[in-house]
């Protein structure tokens, strides 16, 4: 394939690059730039139809929604925040694994506060996950959305709690805030664009099958 677009996979910086690089080399793809070294967005591979675009975590769903990419790879947190329309998900890729918990300041009383129905301020960037977590338990929230750092909010005294990604907890440790109530486990999935998987069928098969063995051998 050399005058046809070719395959793009969008994938976002970190854990998420570093452990789908075994899952691509199964599919027989090789990144052939330091890409974290680099400012570029766009990288080749070894293969001339296969190309990686760099995107933010939350943006791979709707790049993939919209066509910029063929295929990504997104943690459940963010295709649950983007809602799912237009992607096909094959596969739980098993990586990149955390989870999803409500965190407050080392000594903040969070059971008695939703046990005497007290209405919570939480900060978060995952609103979504947040509210329906909060509205099965029956306690009333208001939520404040922030794009990071979300420890600062109960450090600040700008919220009570927050909704953020646990995977060692050592930046809860270092911010003195504690963990009081896990919500969901979190891994990475492979999403498609529904349109790609008809017009470039072949290839992109071939990319969804390799990464189904090697997640398979893996677990
Ligand atoms: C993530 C997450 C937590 C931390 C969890 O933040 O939001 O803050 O990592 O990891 P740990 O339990 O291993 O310490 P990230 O560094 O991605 O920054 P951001 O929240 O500012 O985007
Ligand atoms: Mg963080």
């Amino acid at each position: 394939m050399s005058t046809a677009t070719p395959v793009t996979i969008a994938l976002s910086k970190g854990r998420i690059f570093e452990e789908t690089l075994p899952l691509l080399a199964a599919a027989g793809i090789e990144v052939t730039e330091d890409v974290e070294k680099s400012r570029k967005l766009i990288f080749d591979t070894n293969r001339s139809d296969v190309r990686v675009v760099l995107v933010r975590a939350s943006d791979v769903p709707v790049y993939v929604q919209y066509g910029g990419a063929d295929l990504g790879v997104s943690g459940l947190d963010s295709l649950i925040e983007h809602g799912g329309q237009g992607l096909y998900q094959p596969l739980d890729l098993q990586i990149a694994k955390c989870r999803v918990s409500v965190a407050v300041r080392n000594g903040f009383d969070y059971q008695l506060a939703v046990k005497q129905g007290a209405r919570l301020r939480i900060a978060t960037k995952y609103p979504e996950i947040a509210r329906n977590f909060f509205a099965k338990k029956g306690v009333h929230v208001d939520m404040v959305k922030l794009y990071g750092s979300m420890e600062l909010a109960p450090l600040t005294g700008m919220a009570d709690a927050i909704v953020d990604l646990v995977s060692t907890g050592n930046t809860l440790k270092a911010n003195d805030l504690v963990e009081v109530e896990p919500i969901m486990d979190i891994s990475s999935r492979l999403v498609v664009n529904q349109a790609s998987l008809k017009l470039k069928q072949a290839p992109l098969r071939h990319i969804i099958d390799a990464f189904a063995q090697a997640v398979a051998a893996k677990n």
